[in-house]
């Protein structure tokens, strides 16, 4: 593909608003999808002055207080430094609260061999009527998204392994323009061309991902494009450079119907103290400088 390609201006949403899916209620595939949680190893560590361990719980806690799903859906940056410890925090917690399928992506904070070595190297996970579909967008040490031509040979193979269900695609970086210049440079860049290719497949319904720290909802032809808030801090919408909001911890209910429609809501810990605090910031280098 031509990773120079612009991305294709959006058209607007026509995703309806759903409620929680109670339980007991199985009419639909219910996902829950959770994205950025920048674990650390320390019991007390925080970033930004969030305790992202105590974020992940709270978010965890509410999330699966409202209803049980039928997968859990983790679109990366599970660790911040991509160390063995984070991982470990991360099933140690999760174990607390939820024990269904898990689809578990990296972001460009994971290191791949640590990830693999605590939480497996799932790729796709089949619900009765959908597949998702893992689309690894990361390469270790790199902030931005890469796609190689592995990485499509793999996503067409499971696109033909996906035998008639509906299938969401899941991805750490946004396909498309998010509306943050300073976001919007590491996307997928040939990000076009692939929801073009993705679009010609009429059982493919949308791409879920995360890395922007912000709600995302648009659509690229019958394709859903769906970004999730962080689990610990969110970064303000439509800004020129790193700027994080006070917008509280959050998550996303996917509801997916067996006619291939998609339902979607956002949920937040309305009530989370959010303790940010940007003193480390400028006494940091590199990755952890920029916690996107
Ligand atoms: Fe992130």
């Amino acid at each position: 593909m031509n990773r120079s390609s612009p991305t294709e201006p959006l058209r607007r949403s026509q995703l309806r608003r759903a409620p929680c899916q109670p339980a007991g209620q199985r009419n639909l595939n219910t996902v829950l999808h959770i994205t950025d949680l920048h674990l650390k190893p320390g019991e007390n560590d925080r970033l930004l002055g969030v305790d992202t361990a105590d974020s992940l719980r709270a978010v965890l806690a509410r999330a699966l207080g409202d209803a049980r799903p039928d997968a859990l859906l983790v679109t990366g940056d599970v660790s911040h430094e991509g160390d063995l410890a984070s991982y470990r925090r991360f099933a140690e917690i999760l174990a607390d609260f939820y024990a269904g399928p898990v689809l578990c992506l990296p972001g460009n904070h994971d290191r791949s061999a640590e990830m693999r070595e605590v939480l497996g190297d799932a790729s796709a996970l089949d619900l009765p009527e959908w597949t998702l579909i893992g689309l690894d967008s990361h390469v270790d040490g790199q902030v931005g998204a890469e796609l190689t031509e592995t990485d499509m040979t793999l996503l067409e193979r499971r696109l033909g392994a996906s035998r008639g269900r509906y299938v969401l695609i899941a991805t750490h970086h946004p396909p498309v323009e998010v509306g943050c210049p300073w976001l919007d440079k590491d996307r997928i860049q040939n990000g076009a061309e692939l929801l073009e290719w993705l679009s010609e497949h009429a059982g493919v319904k949308g791409m879920v991902f995360g890395h922007a720290h912000q709600v995302i909802e648009s659509a690229y032809e019958h394709l859903a494009l769906l970004g999730t808030p962080s689990t610990c801090f969110q970064f303000a919408p439509r800004t020129e450079r790193f700027t994080v909001d006070e917008r509280k911890p959050g998550y996303r209910w996917l509801h997916l119907d067996a006619q291939g429609g998609v339902r979607t809501e956002v949920g937040r810990v309305d009530d989370y103290p959010l303790t940010l605090d940007f003193s480390e910031r400028g006494r940091s280098a590199g990755r952890a400088s920029k916690p996107n």
